[in-house]
C-alpha cells in the first residue's frame, strides 16, 4: 500500500474510532475540534486523490443527488409490530402465556425502552452497509439508503470481525428532544414547516428525496434487533446479540437490561418511568423480549406480532387548559367530528392546540362547552383528546354544545346511521370536504403514492377548480398547474411526472385508494388476491364474505360503493386515464391460501424475495422463523439451522422444484 493510501486509511480508522467512542460508547475521547481537524485533513487528501475515496469513508455522509422517488424494498423477513400491554394484569397475562408455552417457572427477558421513532432495516454485506429500508407496511418498505448514510451514528462499515457475511440490523431512527427544539428553531428562522413532535420530524427528515437535506437533520439511531443472518453465527440470546451489535459499531440504548421474572420486569419499568423526562429522547413505553432465541422460535408469531415480545405503554400524559371554541370537521367518509380549539398547552414536550371530542355522543357524555376548563390527554402519536371537564371551573351561563343538523361545509343534511356513533354529512362526493379528503387519501403514500401531492396542494387544486374528483388528477394541464401560487414550471413538471408514475400501481393499493369505508390496507390486499376489479364490482355481499377477514358490514360497504353510479363512473375514468396493475389473484387459492411458508438458503432461479412475493400473491403467508405453525419450509442451498428445526417439528420441506410445483405449472417461471 502506498503511503498516501495508508495515511488515508489511518485517518479514516481514527475518525471512525472517535465516532464510535462518541456515538456508541457515549465516551468521547477527543474534543470536537480535534475530530474536525482530522476530518478536514481527510477531505483535503481525498480531494487531491479522488481515485482513493472509498464508499465508506466518513466524508461520504454529506448526501447525494436527489432521487426521483424511493424504490420499494420487499423485506425478506417481515418487519413485525408489537402487542401492547396497558396494565400490570396485561403484562402478567403475557408472562403467563410465555411460561405456559415454554413450560418454565420463570422466563428471562431483555428489557428495552420503546423509542418513539421509525423502524429501519439496515443490511450489511461483508460488513458494509449496502441498503437501508423503512418498515413500510411490514412487507414492503422504501429504500432510504442515501438518507440513512448521512446518519453519523450508523456505521458505514462494521468494526472488528466475527459478524455474519450478511446481517440485517433493525432499529429505530429518531430525533432527540434537544435536536427537535434546535431543528424547529432553525425551521422557524427560515420560515419553513414546524414539526409537531420529534417523531414527525424524524419521519419528515427520512422521507426527503434530497439526502443533502436529511444530512442537515439531527437524526440518530439505536439498534433493537436483527433480521436476516446469513453466513455466520450470532449469539443465542437477544441481550447478547445487542452486545455483539454494539461491538460491531452499532449504537444500542444504554437503558437495556436482562431481567428475570415479573418482579424485575416491573422494577425496570418503574425505574425508566421515573427517569423518562430526563432521558434525552422520547420513549412511549418499555419492550420486554424473551431473551433466549430458541424460546423465541418456539413461541413464534400471531398475525403481525411475535408471541415473545410485548410493549408496555406508559400512561398517556395529561394537562389542563381552556376550550376556546368547538368546531365541527368533516372527514373523508362524511363523519362529522367535533374538535375543541384549545388555549395552547404543553403536554409531553409538545404544544397542543386542538383535541378531538370524537363524536356527538362523546360531547354529550362529557358535556364539554366553550369556555370550559378541561383535562386533555396525549397518548403517543394519536390526536389529543379531552378527558373531562373540571366542573368547578365552569363559567355561568355557558351553553351545552349541540351537533349541527347540517354539514358545516356543504350544508347537506347531517344523518345518523342506525347503530353508528357517527353523524355523517349526506352530501357524498358533492361535499367539498369529503371530495378533498378522498383525493388526499387517493394520493397518499400507502394508496397511489403520488409523490409531492399533499393536503395543501390538493386543496389548492380543488379550490382553483382544476380537480373535482380523483379522475381529474390524470388530466391536469401543465400550464394551469404551473400558474398556481407557489408552483412554477419545475414543481408542476414534478407533480405531473409523479401522477404519471403512479399510474403503474398494485391492485390492492388501487382498491385501498378508492377509500371505500372500512376497506383498509389488509382488506384491500385480501380482496386483490381474490378478485379482479370487475368481479368486485359485480360481487354480492355473500361473495365478498368468502374473502378472509371480510364480514357482512365491510362487504355491505363494498357493495354500496359500487352500487353508486357516481363511484362507478369515477373508477371508470381513472382506468381509462391509464391506471394499470398486474393481477394479484391467488389462482391456486385452495392450496396455498392461508398456508405459512418459511424460505431459507439460496434458491437458484429466483431470489428469496421473488419467491416470497409469489407465495404471498397466491394467498400464502411467509414467515421469518420456523415454528409448529409453519406448513412448509422452502430450503435452497445452504439452508442452515431452519432446516434442522423444520425437521424436528415435522414441517414439510420443499426444495426449489417442489416450490415451483406448488406454485403451479401454468406460471411463467
Ligand atoms: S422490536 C418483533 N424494540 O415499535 C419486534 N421495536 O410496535 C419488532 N420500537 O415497529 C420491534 N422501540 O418501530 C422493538 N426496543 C424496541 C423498540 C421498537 C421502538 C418500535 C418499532 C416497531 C414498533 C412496534
Amino acid at each position: 500500500m502506498g503511503s498516501v493510501e495508508s495515511k488515508l486509511d489511518e485517518l479514516r480508522r481514527q475518525l471512525n474510532d472517535y465516532s464510535y467512542r462518541y456515538h456508541v460508547l457515549d465516551d468521547p475521547v477527543v474534543p470536537d475540534a480535534e475530530y474536525d481537524r482530522l476530518y478536514q485533513e481527510l477531505v483535503k487528501l481525498e480531494h487531491e486523490y479522488p481515485e482513493l475515496v472509498t464508499r465508506d469513508s466518513p466524508t461520504q455522509r454529506v448526501g447525494e443527488q436527489p432521487l426521483g422517488e424511493f424504490s420499494e424494498v420487499a423485506h425478506e423477513l417481515p418487519m413485525l409490530s408489537l402487542d401492547n400491554a396497558f396494565s400490570n394484569e396485561d403484562l402478567n397475562a403475557f408472562d403467563k402465556r410465555v411460561r405456559d408455552r415454554l413450560d418454565l417457572a420463570e422466563v428471562q427477558y431483555t428489557a428495552e425502552v420503546k423509542l418513539d421513532g421509525l423502524a429501519i432495516s439496515l443490511l450489511y454485506e461483508h460488513g458494509k452497509l449496502v441498503r437501508a429500508a423503512t418498515r413500510g407496511d411490514g412487507t414492503t418498505g422504501e429504500d432510504v439508503t442515501s438518507n440513512i448514510r448521512t446518519i453519523k451514528s450508523i456505521p458505514l462499515a462494521l468494526r472488528t470481525t466475527g459478524f455474519p457475511g450478511r446481517l440485517e440490523v433493525r432499529g429505530e431512527v429518531f430525533i432527540s428532544k434537544t435536536g427537535f427544539e434546535e431543528l424547529n428553531n432553525r425551521q422557524r428562522a427560515q420560515e419553513e414547516k414546524i414539526f409537531a413532535n420529534p417523531r414527525n420530524a424524524a419521519a419528515g427528515s427520512l422521507r426527503q428525496l434530497d439526502s443533502r437535506i436529511t444530512a442537515a437533520r439531527p437524526l440518530q439511531f439505536f439498534a433493537h434487533g436483527i433480521g436476516i443472518v446469513d453466513a455466520g453465527e450470532i449469539p443465542e440470546s437477544h441481550f447478547d446479540i445487542l452486545q455483539s451489535l454494539k461491538s460491531w459499531g452499532l449504537p444500542v440504548s444504554a437503558e437495556t437490561e436482562r431481567v428475570a421474572g415479573m418482579e424485575q420486569c416491573i422494577g425496570f419499568y418503574r425505574r425508566i418511568a421515573d427517569i423518562r423526562a430526563q432521558l434525552p429522547y422520547e420513549i412511549d413505553g418499555i419492550v420486554f423480549k424473551v431473551d433466549d432465541l430458541e424460546h423465541q422460535a418456539e413461541l413464534g408469531f400471531v398475525s403481525r406480532a411475535p408471541r415473545w415480545a410485548i410493549a408496555c405503554k406508559f400512561p398517556p400524559e395529561e394537562a389542563v387548559t381552556e376550550v376556546l371554541d368547538i368546531e365541527v370537521q368533516v372527514g373523508r367518509t362524511g363523519a362529522l367530528t367535533p374538535v375543541a380549539r384549545l388555549s395552547p398547552v404543553r403536554v409531553g414536550g409538545v404544544t397542543v392546540t386542538n383535541a378531538t371530542l370524537h363524536n356527538a355522543d362523546e360531547v354529550q357524555r362529557k358535556d364539554v362547552r366553550v369556555g370550559d376548563t378541561v383535562i386533555i390527554r396525549r397518548a403517543g402519536d394519536v390526536i389529543p383528546e379531552v378527558v373531562r371537564v373540571i366542573p368547578e371551573k365552569r363559567q355561568e351561563g355557558s351553553q351545552a354544545f349541540t351537533m349541527p343538523a347540517q354539514c358545516p361545509v356543504c350544508h347537506s343534511p347531517a344523518e345518523r346511521v342506525e347503530g353508528e356513533a357517527a353523524i355523517r354529512c349526506s352530501g357524498g362526493l358533492y361535499c367539498r370536504a369529503q371530495a378533498i379528503q378522498s383525493i388526499i387519501h387517493f394520493a397518499s403514500r400507502t394508496a397511489m403514492d403520488i409523490e409531492g401531492l399533499g393536503d395543501k396542494l390538493v386543496e389548492q387544486l380543488f379550490n382553483e377548480g382544476l380537480i373535482r374528483d380523483i379522475s381529474d388528477l390524470f388530466h391536469l394541464d401543465h400550464e394551469q398547474v404551473a400558474a398556481l401560487e407557489r408552483m412554477g414550471n419545475k414543481s408542476a413538471e414534478n407533480l405531473l411526472q409523479a401522477i404519471e408514475a403512479s399510474k403503474n400501481t398494485r391492485f390492492d393499493k388501487f382498491l385501498y385508494a378508492l377509500g371505500i369505508r372500512e376497506v383498509g390496507q389488509t382488506t384491500a390486499r385480501n380482496l386483490a388476491t381474490h378478485f379482479q376489479l370487475d368481479e368486485i364490482r359485480e360481487a354480492t355481499q355473500e361473495d365478498l364474505c368468502q374473502v378472509r377477514d371480510i364480514g357482512p358490514v365491510v362487504a355491505d360497504n363494498i357493495v354500496r360503493f359500487f352500487r353508486d353510479e357516481r363511484n362507478v363512473a369515477i373508477v371508470g375514468k381513472v382506468i381509462s386515464a391509464g391506471v394499470v396493475w398486474e393481477s394479484m389473484r391467488a389462482d391456486d387459492a385452495t392450496e396455498l391460501q392461508g398456508k405459512t411458508f418459511v424460505i431459507t438458503g439460496t434458491l437458484a432461479s429466483l431470489s428469496r424475495n421473488e419467491a416470497k412475493e409469489r407465495l404471498i400473491s397466491r394467498g400464502a403467508k411467509v414467515s421469518g422463523s420456523v415454528s409448529a405453525r409453519t406448513d412448509y419450509l422452502v430450503a435452497g442451498e445452504n439452508p442452515g439451522s431452519k432446516l434442522d428445526k423444520a425437521r424436528s417439528l415435522d414441517v414439510r420441506v420443499l426444495d426449489e422444484a417442489g416450490l415451483f410445483e406448488i406454485l403451479g405449472r401454468d406460471e411463467d417461471v
